[in-house]
């Protein structure tokens, strides 16, 4: 065996034993004549001398020996000297003189230093990424998401579920992204997309008999990366036959609250509230709320409605939203200040936004002059607004409003400290609408996704034709303002799914052509089904308290979709293209041109 122990296993019982260590330099000690050094591993550190005075051969040599060299040497365990002990490692009463050394591998300077508090640009992080990962913390954070894994495995393989594996090489799978699309050599012109769920092949398993299907599946998707958004990720995917909500509710539930047992040592409160989507827009302003602290949003409408203040009036009158939140401890906010967050309302559309101080003795503002004394004491005491608070009034159709205060919301919470970083709070939103209308393309999108089963009371809207009444089975999981889990109960009925298709504005042929397959598998008794997803990176960021899901995927891309490690992507070169039959029209220039 190269090794006895690992380096973060001798203790004072050890003393005198022979031992061999493996592991890289980590720091160097010179104290005068005897050189001190620190070798670590994955386990941890041990620190190691070399005193002449007992082998000089060894001493000589460890001149040689650079941060990052990966060694193994040969000692003796002894006790620190007093006075020196270390208490904050395992270790720390220990050493080990060393008597030989052999040197695996030598190494450049790193580009930065091997430890976990040292601020490095993410650039340099990912360019270096094996150097990165070797810190301990990056280390534990692969740890984290091993044991997640295990224990979902393990969970899922305890309630009946089997893990099956879906094609990456596929077709295009609608969940509302750009799909990435691999050319086929033998089909000069066809694509493969890689998938961006296993959606429709998890429901063919169901129409295949499988019954309980999960998967650790990896999903890709060409968007807009934010920081909780990656262009490949690892969902928890999961679907069942013959259940109902309630059925996914309760396994998804003991699944999170084993999980958080497990990896948190936290005791987690089953059943998760339920929240309304339409009462998540009303009072939180988002359909992810965080509802760990109680601000809410309030509808002034009805109110707010004949003021005489024009703004308000023709917002009202043409069907819109006059929605505030009173912010507290904002009263003495600087005109400056408010233009600010007049701007910060303004990239979620809102046209303006209308404060009022709370005084003692009422509300103040440049505004309050077109407003009846009765009203503003109306605005005040629905809205709670409390004397040192702000209240801020958004006017706009009804999603805007509600939305862009949803933003101010969190903002508020953020400067003021309100979210709890100790508190899980795990909430279902359920009733979502089926269809939303997208604005830019004047048509009906799914909100959920095209194979979404609506309420059976809903179905009277949709014969009607007035789509934006149906409500959905779908349903998101939400923890602290990120939506970690999102599914639903399928349709099951070719006919039912034609419909919908209908409605989505695809014709025949699309249906034909894109989902054919499926519509072909639902005339052979399909069972009713459901099931959900989960970003499993999202849930691992919250374990470990990180600002970016890029922290906790081994080699991620940047913001840009570039991963700075091996400089993905990048061009093909002409042979491969001949192959497939591409012809490059458009070329971005590369950073050395
Ligand atoms: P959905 O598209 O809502 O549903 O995805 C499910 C969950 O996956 C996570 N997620 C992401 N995580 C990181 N980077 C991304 N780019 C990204 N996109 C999504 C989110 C999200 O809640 N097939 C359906 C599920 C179903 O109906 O069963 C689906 O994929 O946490
Ligand atoms: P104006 O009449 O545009 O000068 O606006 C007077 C005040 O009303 C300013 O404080 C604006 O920020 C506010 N305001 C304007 N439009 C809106 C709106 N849509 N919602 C809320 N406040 C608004």
């Amino acid at each position: 065996m190269l090794r006895t122990h690992n380096c973060a296993e001798l203790r004072k019982e050890d003393l005198t034993k022979k031992v061999r260590l493996c592991g890289w330099v980590s720091t160097r000690r010179d104290h005068g004549e005897i050189i001190f050094m620190d070798i670590r591993d994955k386990y941890g550190i041990t620190q190691i001398v070399f005193d002449p005075e007992k082998n000089k051969e060894a001493h000589e040599k460890a001149h040689e020996l650079r941060t990052e060299y990966c060694v193994r040497i040969f000692g003796q365990v002894a006790m620190r000297p007093e006075g020196t002990v270390n208490e904050k490692i395992p270790t720390g009463e220990v050493e080990v003189d060393v008597r030989e050394i052999e040197v695996f591998s030598g190494s450049l300077t790193p580009p930065f230093e091997i430890k976990d508090s040292e601020n490095v640009s993410e650039e340099v992080r990912l360019k270096y990424r094996y150097l990165d990962l070797r810190r301990p913390d990056m280390q534990k954070k692969l740890q984290i998401k091993h044991d997640a894994f295990k224990f979902i495995y393990d969970f899922l393989d305890r309630e009946e579920f089997i893990s099956v594996e879906t094609p990456i090489l596929t077709k295009s799978t609608p969940e509302g992204a750009r799909d990435y699309l691999v050319p086929c050599r033998e089909r000069p012109g066809s694509f493969y997309a890689l998938p961006q769920s296993p959606q429709i092949f998890k429901q063919l398993l169901m129409v295949a008999g499988t019954e309980k299907y999960f998967q650790l599946a990896r999903c890709f998707r060409d968007e807009d990366l934010r920081a909780d958004r990656q262009p490949e990720f690892t969902q928890l995917d999961m679907e069942m036959s013959f259940i109902d909500q309630e059925d996914i509710f309760d396994v998804c539930e003991r699944l999170f609250q084993g999980l958080f047992k497990k990896l948190m040592g936290r005791d987690i409160e089953i059943p998760f509230p339920r929240i309304d989507y339409d009462e998540a827009m009303g009072r939180y302003g988002s359909d992810k709320p965080d509802t760990r602290f109680d601000l809410f949003l309030h509808d002034l409408t009805e109110d707010a409605r004949d003021c005489g203040f024009k703004v308000f009036d023709s917002v009202i009158s043409s069907g819109g939203t006059v929605a505030a939140i009173s912010a507290p401890g904002y009263k003495d906010l600087s005109r400056k200040e408010i233009d600010i967050l007049t701007a910060f309302v303004g990239e979620y559309g809102a046209r303006g936004l209308a404060f009022f101080k709370v005084e003692e003795d009422g509300l103040s503002s440049p505004i309050t002059k077109f407003f009846s004394k009765e009203k503003l004491r109306v605005f005040q005491e629905k809205t709670g607004a409390r004397s040192g608070d702000m209240l801020f009034m958004v006017a706009d159709s009804k999603d805007i409003a509600l939305e862009s205060l949803g933003a101010l919301r969190s903002k508020i919470a953020e400067e003021k400290g309100l979210r709890d970083p100790g508190v899980f709070n795990f909430t279902w939103i359920v009733n979502f609408p089926l269809f939303k209308f997208n604005k830019e393309e004047k048509r009906w999108v799914s909100e959920h996704h095209p194979f979404t089963s609506f309420k059976a009371e809903d179905k009277e809207y949709l014969e009607k034709n007035e789509l934006e009444k149906v409500r959905s089975q779908s349903y998101d999981l939400v923890l602290n303002g990120s939506e970690i889990g999102s599914g639903s109960i399928r349709i099951h009925e070719r006919d039912i799914q034609q419909k919908i298709f209908d409605c989505l504005g695809l014709s025949k042929e699309e249906c034909e052509a894109k989902f054919g397959f499926l519509l072909n598998a639902f005339r052979y008794g399909p069972p009713p089904h459901g099931g959900v997803a989960f970003g499993l990176d999202r849930i691992i960021t919250l374990f470990t308290g990180d600002p970016s899901i890029r922290e906790v995927i081994p080699f991620p891309k940047t913001q840009k979709g570039v991963c700075p490690l091996t400089d993905a992507p990048s061009e093909a070169d002409e042979k491969q293209l001949a192959e497939l039959g591409i012809k490059v029209t458009t070329r971005i220039k590369s950073k050395k041109e």
